[in-house]
């Protein structure tokens, strides 16, 4: 039985078969329509969710399965003080896979330990967001036919940002990777990403504080929201939340063929107006995220579809 705690739990060659088993969904969904019939997913989210817990959940009916779950730590009995452990030990009686989503970093780590259905990482505290990763990686390779030799831009909260730390670990798997790390100095990646990520695998990479600045250069803006709920005072939020604005005016400085990502929600940091550009390829990275979900409990589960 396996889990998927952090993009790093699949190989590269294990990384490819999934998103080609996405794109083989994303174009032959009939063929999967009934791969899971009779078998359930729970979502346990501890965490608001839109995107994560809704996508899971397309993904396992559009696979003929079930789900169950919940969206918030106050409607189960986590609030009377039930712990992961335990809830993990129930839920494997009642699902064949489980995506959970909690604010404490590891605690999907802790619910795997005591499983016996597969469990999924939907994002852990400021620590890892393994399936936004695949989507991510799902996109970039959909759209641009590779995931090496690019010039990935990640801007915003590169601090609190999990997607950001966990796409940085799944991309500098892919030869010639060079990023250009986008953040003010008090959002800039944790030390640990610098020295044990970038620096340990000598990995290309600049920092500057200049959205501006980077703009020409780029073959991917991975636009981040800066993460109020990870700040320990509101007053250090609101200076920092409209640090960067993506606009039309910062898109005229970018190439023809770069695509703008973001994981979404986006709060300002993003101008609408910019949802028009052909570059914006966000919602469509959204949608993204079903397909590669659905080819991650295929995996997961061991279903083969032929
Ligand atoms: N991208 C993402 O994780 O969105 P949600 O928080 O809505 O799940």
């Amino acid at each position: 039985m396996r889990h998927l705690m952090s993009p790093m739990d699949f190989s590269v060659e294990e990384l490819d078969k999934l998103l080609k088993l996405a794109n083989d969904i994303e174009q032959n969904p009939g063929k999967y329509a009934h791969a899971c019939t009779g078998k359930k997913l729970a979502t346990c989210f501890y965490e608001p969710s839109t995107r994560t817990r809704l996508s899971f959940e397309a993904a396992m009916l559009n696979l003929g399965g079930s789900v169950l779950g919940f969206s918030s730590a106050d409607s189960s009995s986590a609030s009377k003080g039930e712990s992961v452990s335990d809830t993990i030990r129930v839920i494997s009686c009642y699902a064949d896979i489980c995506a959970m989503r909690h604010p404490k970093e590891g605690a999907p780590l802790v619910a795997s330990q005591k499983s016996t259905i597969p469990v999924i990482n939907a994002g852990d505290g400021g620590h890892q967001h393994p399936t936004q990763t695949l989507t991510d990686l799902l996109t970039i390779y959909s759209l641009k036919g590779k995931l090496g030799g690019l010039t990935i831009g990640l801007c915003g909260d590169l601090k609190f940002g999990r997607t950001v730390h966990s796409l940085i670990h799944a991309l500098i798997r892919y030869p010639d990777i060079r990023f250009v790390l986008i953040s003010p100095e008090e959002l800039r990646v944790p030390s640990y990403i610098r020295e044990d990520v970038l620096n340990k695998n000598q990995i290309s990479y600049k920092e500057v504080e200049r959205l501006e600045d980077a703009m020409a250069d780029l073959d991917i803006l991975y636009m981040t929201r800066v993460q109020r709920e990870r700040f320990f005072n509101e007053e250090d939020y609101v200076r920092m939340k409209d640090f960067y604005i993506l606009d039309k005016s910062k898109m005229a400085l970018a190439p023809k063929e770069m695509l703008v990502l973001h994981p979404l929600p986006r709060v300002n940091e993003i101008s609408v107006e910019v949802d028009e550009d052909p570059r914006a390829a966000y919602f469509k990275q959204a949608q993204y995220g079903v397909y590669v979900r659905m080819a991650l409990i295929l995996t997961l589960l061991e279903v083969e579809v032929c």
